[in-house]
């Protein structure tokens, strides 16, 4: 097989590297992809009810960041959509993050004022100047009560071990808001693709030069890959270094479990929490995300696990220094042509605009004679697509 450019993975980063070379130089991009499906953990479908839903879980489009805006206007329309959280405590429904409205619902408060506000939350934290782990850092930002009706036992389902345990990290910007805004994200910049995200990546791969291999595992057939310029991996670093470390990067993984009712809602918001009860610890309805009208409904509950596909990082100093050792291999790599680009290939959680960011900027660092502010000018990516 004789491909200029290979691409392993066939998700955000993997389709936006194909993308780029096919259309901007003109390449002839080879993406392999072991899954039977493109669009990687993003991938959506319409179910047996005909009801789109999202395989690995809900997916809300959020960014500040102008460059992926403009380019993920070219492969899809876009609806306003903006996201928001409750979180079924004690048997009532409160926002996250946590707001006025949160606070005066579970404590049967009156604030309502910033002020107020801050004066209730300054009774509360508890300062600690360099929190150690992840329940003193929301210790610090919250304090006892919101911590352990909100925080700890969602904590303890998520990455089954106590927050004491785990990297400070994990909860130091746990947001709170000192106002009433009922958002999920702040970013400027919040929608979900009109059609799904699956038929974004359609068209993102969908250019003449760009070939695609689904239900191929890199590894199986990389002796037969030749005289490619560039290879970009976008699966997981350790796979790909196996031979000089067998040991493995640990992810905690999700486990869906998909419900159909004969009826057009199951739940009031899109994303319910359940921190204190039932193993799962939320439920999706897909439904008020696409705003699909539809006689019938699809929910996801979320149980988190061990085993499955690798989805969050466990950010453990032991985890951490092995990363390090890997990327030294990957940046030593770069001298034969192959990059490692996307959540996996850096073992961090990305959400997706990083990650079309991610896969732009090395794109453009590649090639600087390219200009990337005139190429992602969405008009005329489709004027040529
Ligand atoms: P991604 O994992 O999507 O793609 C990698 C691809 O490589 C996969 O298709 C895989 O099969 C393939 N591959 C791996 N090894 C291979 C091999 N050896 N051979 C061939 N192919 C191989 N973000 C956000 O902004 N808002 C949100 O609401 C969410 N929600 C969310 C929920 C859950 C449960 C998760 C896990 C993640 C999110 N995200 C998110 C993050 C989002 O999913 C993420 O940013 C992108 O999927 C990253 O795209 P990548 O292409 O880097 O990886």
């Amino acid at each position: 097989m004789t491909h200029d450019i290979v691409v392993v993975g066939s998700g955000i980063s993997g389709a936006t590297i194909a993308q780029r070379y096919a259309q901007v130089l003109n390449k002839k991009v080879l993406v392999i992809e072991k899954r039977n499906h493109i669009g990687g953990n993003c991938y959506d479908f319409y179910n047996d009810a005909g009801i789109l839903v999202s395989k690995y879980g809900a997916h809300l489009f959020h960014t500040n960041d102008e460059c992926v805006w403009k380019y993920v206007h070219a492969f899809s329309s876009w609806r306003p959509y903006v996201h928001t959280v409750l979180s079924s405590v004690d048997g009532i429904l409160v926002p996250i993050p946590v707001n006025i409205t949160t606070v005066n619902l579970l404590f049967n408060l009156h604030i309502q004022t910033e002020t107020e506000m801050q004066q209730w939350l300054a009774t509360q934290v508890i300062t600690i100047d360099h929190p150690a782990n992840s329940e003193e850092s929301a210790l610090s930002r919250v304090g006892k009560a919101l911590y352990e009706k909100l925080f700890k036992n969602y904590t303890i389902k998520q990455w089954n071990t106590s927050p004491s345990l785990l990297s400070a990290s994990i909860l130091d910007r746990i947001p709170v808001r000192t106002n009433f805004d009922p958002r999920y994200f702040s970013d400027k910049y919040q929608a979900m693709p009109l059609f799904g995200y699956t038929k974004i990546f359609e068209k993102m791969l969908s250019h003449p030069n760009i070939t695609i291999k689904l239900n191929t595992d890199y590894f199986h057939i990389k002796d037969s890959l030749k005289n490619f310029e560039k290879l970009f991996f976008t699966g997981p670093i350790d796979l790909y270094f196996q031979k000089k470390s067998a040991k493995k990067l640990s992810y905690r993984s999700l486990r869906f479990e998909f419900e159909t009712f004969d009826f057009p809602y199951y739940q009031v918001n899109s994303v319910i929490n359940y921190p204190n009860d039932y193993k799962f610890t939320r439920i999706v309805e897909f439904k008020h995300m696409y705003g699909q009208k539809h006689p019938k409904t699809t929910i996801s509950k979320e149980y988190p696990t061990w085993d499955g596909d690798p989805y969050y990082p466990v950010l453990s100093k032991e985890n951490l220094s092995l990363y390090g050792f890997y990327k030294t291999q990957a940046a030593l790599e770069s001298k034969k042509g192959v990059y490692f680009v996307g959540r996996l290939a850096n073992y961090k959680y990305f959400n997706m605009d990083q990650a079309f960011a991610n896969a732009l900027n090395l794109f453009y660092q590649l090639n600087p004679h390219l200009d990337k502010t005139k190429g992602l000018d969405y008009n005329k990516i489709q004027s040529k697509a």
